[in-house]
């Protein structure tokens, strides 16, 4: 058959043999796939039993086959910062799709897992642990599998980027007034010495570095308490922060242009930045400026 590729700058329409990119990719074509990103520090990994151990979970809850055991992972994700003879700080992503079949919304029989893990550099963002973030809020229009580590990151992706619109560095999801999470980190509210975040269910990402906050906070006595904040809660929050692998532990200073805290970031959050530091083998460093 012949082939009559129409090419309007990156736009393509051709016929599927002449495409020199695997489009019918799961992943690709439905987001029938998961991630991880994980956390480096001088070249080693942080939390790392937690990353491997919430991939199988999310591979698990979507009925994906992983090519390998989990101690083969954890020697492949090592091989891979050897290789690249990795020192720095930085992050591995690593993702697996339902494979490369026919486009079908039925899973492919017989076809292996694509997986792949790129190490890049990531400094620490010295910048905004120091002085803080502030964020928007916005409805959370996600599914009802937020659990699962999912590709699907549309809302996540279209909340993020109204909130870079607003020059903010995150949104505040909340479902009719009960904040869930941000778009790629978990929320909490501190109040009279105690901390509050949504409870680990399926309307939220199980961070690892959350599961962290929640160690942190048993070892310095501070009370976690796993119930979700409202919207209204915020006038009167003590402190705010927000948690992830990429961002550590940031102090929420603003909501909605509304200050937390007149502004300033609180004493808990700076004893959780502290305890991070610490567990994360980072404490040596000068100060959190450096
Ligand atoms: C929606 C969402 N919540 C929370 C987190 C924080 O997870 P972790 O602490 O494992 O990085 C992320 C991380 O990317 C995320 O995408």
């Amino acid at each position: 058959m012949g082939v009559y590729p129409i090419v309007l700058s990156q736009t393509k329409f051709t016929h599927q043999d002449n495409l020199d990119y695997p489009f019918e990719e799961r992943g690709l074509q439905f987001g029938d796939g998961i991630y991880e990103v994980i956390r480096i520090y001088d070249g080693n990994y942080y939390l790392f039993t937690e990353h491997v151990d919430r991939f199988f979970r999310s591979a698990d809850a979507i009925r994906l086959e992983l090519p390998f055991e989990k101690e083969q992972l954890k020697t492949l994700l090592h091989d891979l910062l050897k290789q690249n003879n990795m020192k720095n700080d930085g992050i591995v992503y690593m993702q697996a799709t339902r494979g490369s079949a026919p486009r079908d919304h039925v899973f492919p029989v017989g076809v292996e897992a694509n997986v792949y893990a790129y190490v890049k550099d990531l400094p620490r963002n010295l910048s905004n642990l120091e002085n803080g973030i502030s964020v928007i809020t916005k409805e959370d229009i996600r599914w009802k599998k937020c659990y699962i580590k999912s590709l699907n990151l549309l809302p996540n992706v279209l909340a993020k980027q109204e909130a870079k619109e607003n020059n903010c560095y995150e949104a505040l999801l909340h479902e009719d007034g009960l904040v869930t999470e941000c778009s790629s980190s978990n929320a909490y509210l501190v109040k009279d010495g105690k901390i509050y975040t949504h409870p680990a269910t399926s309307r939220i990402l199980h961070g690892c570095v959350r599961m962290a906050v929640e160690r942190f906070a048993n070892e310095l006595g501070i009370p976690f308490i796993e119930e979700a904040f409202t919207l209204a809660d915020i006038q009167s929050a003590d402190e705010m922060f927000l948690s992830s692998s990429t961002s550590e532990v940031l102090p929420i200073l603003n909501v909605d242009r509304k200050p937390v805290n007149n502004g300033i970031p609180g004493e808990i959050t700076r004893k959780l930045q502290d305890a991070y530091q610490k567990d994360a083998n980072i404490s040596n460093r000068k100060t959190a400026q450096q």
